[in-house]
């Protein structure tokens, strides 16, 4: 199922002070790995807390093509019966995962080492990012593929009939590939190791234990961490209840801290220490960031968020911060355009290749906003202009980004004058109801 192709443009003006509680939706890497374990497994998986987002439902039906079944009971809630580790039949059509790189990078790992064929494909936006980072590694397992030009989608993979275990060092920071590596070790007899010098989300290996997975984690000299799995595993179906998103709440965040007077709660977001960069962040910047309640839910860490406005200053963020905040860049720029000062962001290579040039669009749509911004190679410099400071007034290419469009929505909401972004059909992809829930807090936003 690829996106609306209709554009729906949205502007966003200066609004009254944003108040109240904001919950977001489940989160999606964790969705995303549920629904493939539940597949995988053996019994049931009863899921709660789903993102029910075009991303996910994609997963979903991916799932179903290669024989699971997956039922809704409710709103987030999920029952997914699996076919056991090795038992997934060949799908009878090309797989469309739409503008998902993790639904379609997770899948091509879950099937590399079962003897069947898979066509896989995107919207416009995904088939132009790079699959060679996952389809080559997966070779070693016995996998092979054929794919357009560039290794980009559509992509023929054909699993392995005799799938051999692997020792691996994952060569990118990417918690995609070293995940897609994991999935494949399942179904591959003895034990595979996989290695990586980059401490990325963790959400995989957790899963996989909870699952019953034979599975440890041994830190590395070199910083990274060496991951062993026991091939031809039996996993067994069990419950999962979805923290929120923390890459959705960042956008209610950033939004409190910048509009004058605002005061939101954002309850039981996702705190796993790999995915909150932005918070700390944020905080060495000056923000007001209170964890309440602070608890564990189903082997991860989560709390609720007290956010309130403040004035941020604008600072150098270590590159080695980047995997914990990935996804949060877009919006991090748009806070530090309101923050006093220049804020420096280095490391960030990977944002070339997410659902849009990351780096390009943000520098472009900052300047649109009339705040300077210079594009490194690897990063960016944003010159921040102080809370009453940013002029606004642009318009900004989303580039089938949901991420683009969330934060220059967001950037309006605190600017002298409106921010308009020519697309939000993509936002569906990841947080469906984004514009109701910041509307409920108090957001301004107008139909172009
Ligand atoms: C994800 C990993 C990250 C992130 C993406 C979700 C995951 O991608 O950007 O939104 O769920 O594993 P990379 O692995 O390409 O860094």
């Amino acid at each position: 199922m690829s996106a609306s192709t209709t554009a729906r443009p949205l502007k966003a003006r200066r609004s009254a002070p944003l108040r109240g509680v904001a919950v977001v939706p489940g989160d999606k890497s964790i969705s995303h790995r549920a629904l493939i374990l539940g597949a995988l497994a053996l019994g049931e998986t009863r899921i709660t807390g789903l993102l029910e987002a075009e991303d996910v439902l994609n997963t979903v039906g991916a799932m179903r093509a290669f024989g699971a079944r997956a039922i809704q009971v409710g709103a987030g809630q999920w029952h997914v019966h699996g076919t056991g580790v090795g038992g997934w039949g060949a799908p009878t059509d090309v797989l469309d995962f739409g503008n998902s790189g993790t639904g379609s990078r997770l899948v091509m790992g879950a099937m590399a080492t079962t003897p069947v064929t898979v066509v896989f494909t995107g919207d416009a936006s995904l088939r132009k990012r790079p699959m060679g980072r996952v389809l080559e590694p997966l070779k070693l397992f016995g996998a092979e593929y054929e794919a357009r030009a560039g290794d980009l989608m559509p992509v023929t993979l054909m699993g392995a009939a005799q799938a051999i275990c692997v020792d691996h060092k994952v060569a990118v920071a990417s918690a995609q590939v070293k995940s897609a590596m994991l999935l494949a070790a399942l179904n591959a007899p003895g034990r595979s190791c996989i290695s990586q010098a980059t401490l990325t989300r963790d959400h995989t290996e957790r899963m996989l234990a909870a699952f019953g997975a034979e599975i440890s984690v041994e830190p590395l000299p070199d910083g990274g961490e060496a991951i062993s799995l026991m091939g031809e595993a039996e996993l067994k179906g069990t419950p999962i209840d979805v923290p929120r998103d923390p890459s959705s709440a960042a956008f209610a965040i950033v939004a409190g801290l910048i509009v004058p007077g605002s005061d939101i709660t954002i309850p039981a977001v996702l705190l796993n220490p790999r995915r909150t960069g932005l918070i700390d962040t944020l905080r060495e910047m000056g923000a007001e960031i209170v964890v309440e309640n602070e608890r564990e839910s189903g082997g991860e860490t989560v709390g609720d968020l007290v956010v309130r406005a403040s004035a941020l200053k604008g600072i150098e963020i270590p590159p080695e911060r980047a995997p914990a905040m990935i996804d949060e860049y877009p919006i991090l720029a748009v806070a530090s355009a309101f923050a006093e000062g220049p804020t420096v962001m280095r490391g960030l290579e990977e944002l070339r290749i997410k659902e849009s040039d990351r780096l390009a669009a943000i520098v472009a749509g900052l300047r649109a906003g009339g705040i300077a911004a210079a594009e490194l190679e690897d990063g960016m410099i944003v010159e921040g202009r102080g809370a009453d400071g940013v002029p606004g007034g642009g318009h900004v290419a989303t580039h089938m980004d949901h991420r683009i469009a969330m934060a220059f929505l967001v950037m309006g909401l605190g600017s002298r004058h409106l921010m308009s972004v020519d697309d939000t059909s993509m936002i569906a992809t990841s947080f469906p109801e984004f514009e109701d829930l910041m509307r409920h807090l108090g957001a301004q936003f107008e139909n172009a």
